[in-house]
């Protein structure tokens, strides 16, 4: 496996590799590798002939006062994680090499990205379309691969990669959990013992409102109720979004039918976890 940090380099090896006519999978993340990568990672692996990652902590997707600085970071186990699913190669980028001094050009997706995280995150959306979009002119995937834990961040990728005729197919693979429940995130790293036990409400919310749509409730507004409820039990959450959205605008819907996404951000302290959904009715 090679660690690269330069951009002619990987272009080099990545030119070499489409004139042998390899297929190219690609995994970007930010680090702090979990379950829920290394998910995406195998699946890469034994897709393409070529699998590259990239982990680079995207400054222009954080907002200010957002966890730039704490996040996470942890390279050599990182390259130790990624060297056990077969990665071949790790594309590991300073700021400066991505964001020369000068940059000036940003990749915007409307609408889709207005609500649920778009909301609460102004600004967030347009760092992650901007650097994958980099990304992917570098990398020159056949198959990129993200996790529906991210449900929004993959749909709008599939928008950009659809808008600008990008040559590639984007895979969402499903999200990983603790055994508790509580999705894998490099974010759990920052609750305290007590959050952590509070944290796994977000995925039991998400248990209630598959429970009410079985029994045959379809109005969004009682199981969105039912699901604050939930999320309340812990003395520490605070409900920053609970939303029920069809599938293709991310428009609120008033009634469940047909698929829908169910979709919840809370906060524990200043750490602000994710969760989701998919329901079809
Ligand atoms: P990061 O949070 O590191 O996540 C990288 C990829 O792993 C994303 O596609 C994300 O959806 C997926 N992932 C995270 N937790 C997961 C879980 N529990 N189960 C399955 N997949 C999971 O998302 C980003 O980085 C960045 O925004 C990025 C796309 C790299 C752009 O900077």
């Amino acid at each position: 496996m090679q660690l690269v940090t330069d951009i002619p380099s990987l272009k080099g090896i990545i030119e070499e590799k489409k004139q042998k006519g390899l297929s190219i999978g690609f995994v970007p993340t930010m680090g702090f590798l979990h379950e829920g990568h290394l998910s995406l990672m195998r699946k890469a692996r034994e897709e393409n002939d070529f699998m590259v990652i990239s982990i680079f902590v995207n400054p222009l997707q954080f907002g200010e006062g957002e966890d730039y600085e704490e996040y996470p970071r942890d390279l050599e186990r990182d390259t130790a994680l990624a060297e056990s699913t077969g990665c071949d190669l790790v594309f590991s980028p300073s700021v400066s090499e991505m964001y020369p001094p000068g940059y000036a050009t940003f990749v915007q997706v409307e609408k889709l990205t207005e609500g649920l995280c778009g909301a609460s995150r102004p600004g967030h959306f347009l760092g992650v379309t901007t650097v994958v979009a980099k990304l992917f002119n570098l990398v020159r995937p056949d198959r990129a691969y993200f996790g529906q834990k991210d449900a929004q961040q993959a749909l709008v990728l599939i928008k950009m990669v659809e808008d600008l005729n990008m040559n590639l197919e984007i895979i969402v693979l499903p999200t990983v959990r603790e055994p508790d429940g509580l999705a894998m995130s490099s974010r759990n790293k920052y609750l305290t013992s007590e959050q952590r036990k509070e944290a796994v409400v977000l995925y039991k919310s998400l248990k209630v409102a598959e429970a009410l749509i079985r029994k045959g409730e379809r109005e969004a507004e009682i199981i969105k109720e039912n699901m604050f409820k939930t999320i309340s039990e812990a003395k520490q959450a605070q409900v920053d979004y609970i939303e029920i959205v069809d599938t293709k605008q991310l428009s609120p819907v008033s009634r469940v039918k047909g698929r829908c996404l169910i979709a919840v951000a809370v906060k524990f302290g200043q750490t602000r976890l994710i969760d989701n959904v998919l329901v079809e009715v």
